[in-house]
């Protein structure tokens, strides 16, 4: 939510610098700006897209100079407008300040700064730490020191850029919740919210931890906490090539990363089966805690959290652990009975997601195991979580999930699994034959991408469609919400999801003639209350799309089209029947214009509350 960039070295910053937003754009677009070192401040910036920046840009001349830095928005405090894109300055225009997260005092430090004589033109949050930062440089300290006492003023959950015409070869950086990383180059030192946004320049990253400070100039970066006491993090070395970030020949990144689904899920079960054992050494954490767990729960949000659904149905099948999976924004303001024989997964893409992290946050100060199932290397809730399994998905730029559902859902069979081998409630044998069809599961994902052309025919058919329904029952009914919510957030169609025996008691109301619904009817034990459901709505004048096992006859007589997939045992079925809906929502998407990487009020990664 927000993406932050910065760059000092030997080359221009400006190309640089846009090059990394162009990559970090997923995170926000409302507004995009960037200020230059150029002897003065050379700040350009305006409401939309990159694009609109770029234009602005090409027409005003770029400024030149190789300290520099950018910022693309995702409106929070005040409307998408020129005025209130970032960078924001101070009153003489010294000090530029770029900023991902909530400024919390924000409207009394904007009262005591006016107060005071500061002149304040924009409506955001963020601009009363450009004021803040240039009261605490007529102190004569460093720009560092002027940070650290500005931050010290600060509440909320934020990471700021800043920079100072008093100190044109340096950038501060300050991460205090919301992620900032540090790009060691040749010569040259990044600063960005995310590793894509430097992965054109270098491929060894310092992820920020909580409450650190960084001065970055060219020859490397100096890190200090907030009372500036030195620090010396580690670097990690990303294994994710620039290609991978990349759209690579597609039209959309989420095209690209449908199709990346097989691969995705191969690479993130690849090393943890020996033989017929699986091998989580990742999770860090003890197997005797893990005997003592009696319950389970999923925090997460969006697609992730539907991932937890599903994750609901193995790990209570295969475990006989009670389980509950709740929307991360709504665990820690109700009060959950949690406690050291608990375990909490906390699933996040990003693991930057502030509503999941602080479910995480609050599952542990209450003594609950917490286990990360990220895709992010050294994300806050990677480092945060007692133990972590990585989702080895690549980076993912399209901001509606995809690979990362299917990889999500795939680590945490492998969670569920490894809590059944260690709590001894599955034989060996089991494990292993489960095992073997989490492996079958990327040809089957193959299959399931090789339906677009039906999927694309039958979303030309439907594309003007107002309302769509999602129906299923057991996995079947996480899967529709998937659908429904992939199909919402890219074509901006009213979509659904509904567990199917629950029509009758409202939903199907909805169904009038020519509604589309979409309904999961793979064969499995509730197979034939499925079909006792298509034909309610169909009776009722719906259009049934109904996605069926490869093989199965009896539901083609019931719907009207069927979108049929490899068989998949039900609790693994969800990996391989979401993908059909992915392209209809990606398809429809398209067909009515809209932006499927990019959809309208969204961001990938949210780190407000
Ligand atoms: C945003 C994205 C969703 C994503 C959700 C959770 O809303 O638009 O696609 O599922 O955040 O993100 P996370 O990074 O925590 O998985």
């Amino acid at each position: 939510m927000c993406g932050i960039v910065g760059y000092v070295g030997p080359d221009e910053a400006l190309p640089i610098v846009l090059e990394g937003l162009r990559r970090l754009e997923y995170r926000g677009y409302d507004s995009a700006g960037v200020a230059v070192l150029d002897g003065g401040l050379g700040v350009v910036k305006r409401a939309g897209k990159l694009g609109e920046l770029e234009a602005a840009l090409d027409e005003e001349g770029n400024p030149t100079g190789s300290v520099g830095m950018g910022h693309t928005r995702w409106a929070t405090h005040g409307a998408p407008t020129d005025r209130n894109a970032h960078p924001h300055l101070d009153c003489g225009g010294h000090v530029a300040v770029i900023h991902n997260g909530i400024i919390e005092n924000h409207q009394s430090l904007r009262v005591r700064l006016e107060k005071e004589g500061h002149s304040l033109v924009s409506e955001t949050d963020t601009e009363c730490v450009a004021h803040l930062v240039e009261e605490k440089l007529r102190d004569g300290g460093p720009l560092a020191d002027a940070v650290r006492a500005a931050v010290r003023e600060l509440e909320g959950a934020f990471s700021l850029v800043v920079c100072s015409l008093d100190e044109p070869d340096a950038l501060v950086g300050v991460k205090v919740s919301s992620p900032l990383i540090v790009g060691l180059g040749d010569g040259e030192t990044l600063l960005a919210s995310d590793i894509p946004a430097v992965l054109h320049r270098t491929t060894t990253v310092v992820p920020l931890d909580e409450g650190m400070l960084v001065e970055v100039r060219a020859a490397g970066a100096t890190f200090t906490d907030l009372d500036g006491m030195p620090l010396d993090p580690a670097p990690i070395t990303v294994d994710w090539d620039v290609a991978r970030a990349q759209k690579g020949g597609y039209e959309t990144f989420m095209r690209k990363e449908i199709d990346e689904q097989p691969a995705a899920i191969r690479d993130t079960l690849v090393g943890r089966m020996v033989g017929e054992r699986l091998v989580l050494d990742e999770l860090r954490g003890s197997d005797d805690a893990l005997r003592e767990v009696t319950k389970v729960f999923v925090v997460a949000c969006g697609t992730a959290f539907h991932s937890g659904l599903v994750a609901k149905y193995a790990i209570e099948h295969w475990t006989r652990l009670p389980v509950e999976a709740e929307i991360a924004s709504e665990f820690r303001y109700r009060d959950p009975v949690l406690g050291p024989d608990t375990l909490t997964l906390a699933v996040s893409q990003s693991g930057e997601t502030i509503d999941t992290l602080e479910a995480a946050r609050h599952a542990r100060r209450q003594g609950s195991q917490v286990i990360a199932v990220t895709n992010t290397v050294g994300s806050s809730l990677a480092r945060e979580a007692d133990g972590v399994l990585y989702t080895h998905a690549g980076p993912e730029i399209g901001v509606a999930a995809t690979k990362t559902f299917a990889t999500q859902m795939v680590s945490q069979y492998l969670v569920a699994l490894y809590l059944a081998q260690v709590r001894g409630t599955k034989f060996p044998e089991e494990i292993a034959e489960v095992l073997t069809e989490l492996d079958q599961l990327p040809a089957k994902v193959e299959r399931a991408i090789a339906l677009d052309d039906q999927v694309r025919a039958l979303a030309e058919r439907y594309r003007d469609a107002r309302d769509v329904l999602f129906i299923g029952r057991h996995t079947g009914y996480p899967a529709a919400l998937e659908g429904a919510l992939k199909l919402k957030e890219l074509s901006y169609v009213h979509a659904e999801g509904h567990p199917a025996g629950e029509l009758k008691h409202g939903p199907i109301a909805l169904i009038e003639d020519g509604v589309p619904v979409v309904a999961v009817a793979t064969r499995c034990h509730v197979y034939p209350k499925m079909l006792s459901n298509i034909q309610e709505v169909r009776a009722r004048g719906a259009r049934v799309i109904a996605v069926a096992t490869e093989g199965d006859t009896e539901v083609g007589a019931l719907a009207d089209h069927v979108l049929h997939v490899p068989a998949t045992p039900e609790l693994m079925s969800p990996v391989v029947v979401t993908v059909p809906m992915q392209l209809l929502a990606y398809h429809v998407a398209t067909m009515r214009g809209c932006d499927v990487d990019q959809p309208r009020n969204l961001a990938k990664s949210v780190t407000v509350e």
